[in-house]
């Protein structure tokens, strides 16, 4: 089967193109590295040629409340009409457990238009939300980091490997459209200061993380369980403490 993974080149782009490809599908890698831009819609209509199934685990270049829009709208607009054109029977897209409770974020309020444009359009489709990725950790540090302490909240996360997030997507591809919402987890819960505590510990990195209700997580604030998934959510079954071990 012919699978189309938009922003096959990034973090969980490359992991599903491979996995996709051990599984004897004909996955392509599609983004500007590759000459497909989803904002363009440059290489597009070539790309989706014969194709079955697109991916689109697309990130925008900035995070900026107006661009972060612009890049989900557009590029979804301009995909699913690509899709159209060329017949594909199933879009996926990964998009965020909790996004719904995280909207005092422009980063957020943008991939809630995009879940909306996929749900609006005549394409099958399944949207499969994860949680946030054990990579982040660090760049969650880096961004709570102030006059080298770190202020976070002790709200709930159930944070997973950017492994896992590849195999749940590419499971979910190569099914039937479930024309909804699926989540995606990690096997454990932490608190947020704890998680990067620990994470931060195990790269030996001296900076001190309090555990501060008042501070904000990416701009939001949060009071417990906006970052966890429903009881239905599928699980991931790599261990923070495997992951850090293995990427030490
Ligand atoms: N961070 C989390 O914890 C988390 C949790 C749940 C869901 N997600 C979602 O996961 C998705 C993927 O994240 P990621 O970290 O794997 O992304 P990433 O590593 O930053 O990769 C972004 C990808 O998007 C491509 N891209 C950028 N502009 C494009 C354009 N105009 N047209 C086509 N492709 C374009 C890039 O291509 P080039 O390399 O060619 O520039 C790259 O392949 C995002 O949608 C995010 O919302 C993230």
């Amino acid at each position: 089967m012919k699978i189309v993974v938009i922003g096959g080149s990034g973090l969980i782009g490359s992991k599903l193109v491979n996995k996709l490809r051990e599984d004897g599908h004909e996955a392509v890698a599609a983004s500007p590295n590759s000459g497909v831009n989803t904002l363009t819609g440059e290489g597009l209509a070539e790309a989706l040629k014969g194709a079955s199934v697109v991916v689109d685990v697309s990130n925008s270049p900035s995070w900026e409340d107006a661009a972060v829009m612009n890049f989900f709208e557009t590029s979804t607009r301009n995909l699913l009409a690509a899709e159209a054109a060329a017949g594909v029977g199933h879009h996926v897209a990964l998009s965020v457990v909790g996004t719904e409770r995280l909207l005092e974020s422009g980063y957020f309020r943008a991939k809630i238009a995009q879940e909306n444009l996929i749900k609006a359009s005549s394409i099958p489709y399944s949207i499969v939300r994860a949680t946030q990725f054990y990579e982040f950790v660090k760049g969650i540090a880096d961004l709570s980091t102030k006059d080298n302490e770190i202020h976070l909240p002790p709200a709930l996360i159930q944070p997973m490997a950017a492994d896992d997030v590849a195999s749940a997507v590419g499971r979910i591809a190569v099914g039937p459209p479930v024309n909804g919402i699926v989540e995606v987890g990690g096997p454990e819960q932490f608190r947020l200061d704890e998680l990067i505590r620990h994470g931060l510990a195990s790269r030996k990195d001296p900076r001190k993380v309090v555990s501060d209700p008042q501070a904000r997580y990416y701009g939001i604030k949060l009071t417990e369980r906006e970052l966890v998934p429903e009881k239905s959510a599928s699980l991931g079954t790599i261990r923070f403490d495997e992951w850090l071990a293995k990427s030490a």
